[in-house]
C-alpha cells in the first residue's frame, strides 16, 4: 500500500473553501447568540412524562418487551447520557479550537473573530449541557452513570494528529445538525425543554460546521496521499475509541434503567438491550455524523478513496 501511495501521482484538491468564509460566518454567529438562561432554569424544567429524545436516536419503541412508562424512562436516561456524551466532546473541542486560533492572532481578524466566537460557543454549550445534567439528577431520582473522566478522555483524543481530531469534530458538528432534524421530524411529541436544548445547539453547531471545514482544509494543505490517508485512519480510530464508550455507556444505562423502573430484566432481555441500545448509541453518535453528506463532501475532496473506506465501514455503527 505505501509504495503504491509513493508512486502514484495524485495531488490533493486546492484546500480553499468555496462555500465558506470567515467573515460570513462570523456575521451569522453573531446574529444568534442565545443565552443559557433563556433555555433552562425557573420555571424552565424538563418535563418528566414526556420522552427527551427523538425516537430515531432513542430507539426504545422497538423494545417491545418493555411498557410504555418504561421505554420512555429509558428515553430519558438517554437523554441524560446525551448531556454527558456532549459535555465530553465539547471538553476537547474547545481547547482544539483555541489551539488552531492561537498561532495567527496577528492574521486574518475575521478568522481571529470567528474561531473566539466559535470557542466562546462551545465553553457556553459545555455550560449548557451541565446546567441541564443538574436539573436531571435534582429532579430524577436515580443517579446515572457516565463514562469518563472528561479530561481523561480529551487527552486520548488530543493526542491525534490534528487533522484526524479536526474530522472528528466536523462529524460532530454536522451530526448535531441531524440531531435536531430528526427531533422536529414525524409527530412525535418531547419534551419542550429538551427539543429547544437540541435546536439552540444546532442553531450555532451550523456555524461551527462551517468554520471546522476551513479548519480542515487548513491542516490538509500541502500534505501527500500518505499523510491524508494516515490522518483518516486515525479519524477511523477516534471513533472506534469513542464506540468502546459507547458500549460501556450502554451497560450504564442499563443498570440505571433497572434502578429507576425496579424491573429486573432477564439474561435475554440484557442481551436484547445492549444490542438494541449499543447500535443506538452507535447510530447517534458515530452514524449520523459519518454518512452526512457535508461530512463525505469534505473527505472527498480530501481523498476520494477515503470519502470511500468511510463509507464502506459506516453500515455498522447505523
Ligand atoms: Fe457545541
Ligand atoms: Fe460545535
Amino acid at each position: 500500500m505505501d509504495n503504491i501511495l509513493e508512486r502514484e501521482t495524485w495531488k490533493p484538491a486546492p484546500m480553499k473553501s468555496r462555500k465558506y468564509t470567515y467573515q460570513e460566518t462570523l456575521a451569522a454567529a453573531q446574529k444568534i447568540n442565545w443565552r443559557i438562561e433563556d433555555i433552562i432554569g425557573g420555571d424552565k424544567k424538563l418535563n418528566y412524562t414526556m420522552p427527551f429524545m427523538p425516537e430515531s436516536l432513542a430507539r426504545v419503541e422497538r423494545m417491545t418487551f418493555l411498557t410504555p412508562d418504561e421505554r420512555r424512562t429509558l428515553n430519558q436516561i438517554r437523554g441524560h447520557a446525551y448531556l454527558c456524551v456532549f459535555g465530553l466532546v465539547e471538553e476537547f473541542i474547545l481547547p482544539f479550537v483555541m489551539d488552531h486560533a492561537r498561532p495567527q492572532l496577528q492574521g486574518d481578524d475575521y478568522r481571529v473573530r470567528a474561531l473566539l466566537q466559535f470557542a466562546g460557543e462551545e465553553a457556553k454549550h459545555i455550560h449548557l449541557f451541565k446546567r441541564f445534567r443538574e436539573e436531571f439528577q435534582r429532579d430524577f431520582g436515580v443517579q446515572c452513570a457516565v463514562i469518563g473522566p472528561p479530561d481523561e478522555i480529551a487527552k486520548a483524543i488530543l493526542s491525534h494528529d490534528p487533522l484526524a481530531v479536526a474530522l472528528t469534530i466536523l462529524h460532530i458538528e454536522w451530526m448535531t445538525q441531524r440531531h435536531y432534524q430528526d427531533s422536529v421530524q414525524g409527530d412525535q411529541r418531547l419534551d419542550p425543554q429538551f427539543k429547544s436544548l437540541l435546536r439552540h445547539h444546532w442553531m450555532e453547531e451550523a456555524q461551527h460546521a462551517k468554520l471546522d471545514t476551513l479548519m480542515v482544509e487548513a491542516l490538509a494543505e500541502g500534505r501527500g496521499a500518505r499523510e491524508i490517508e494516515s490522518a483518516v485512519v486515525e479519524y477511523i480510530d477516534i471513533g472506534g475509541f469513542l464506540d468502546g464508550g459507547l458500549r460501556m455507556q450502554t451497560q450504564f444505562d442499563m443498570e440505571s434503567f433497572m434502578r429507576a423502573s425496579g424491573r429486573r430484566l432477564t439474561d435475554g432481555e440484557r442481551e436484547e438491550f445492549m444490542q438494541v441500545q449499543h447500535q443506538a448509541n452507535r447510530w447517534t453518535y458515530l452514524g449520523t455524523g459519518m454518512t452526512h453528506p457535508n461530512f463525505l463532501a469534505t473527505l472527498e475532496s480530501l481523498r476520494p478513496e477515503m470519502r470511500k473506506r468511510v463509507e464502506q465501514i459506516a453500515p455498522a455503527f447505523c
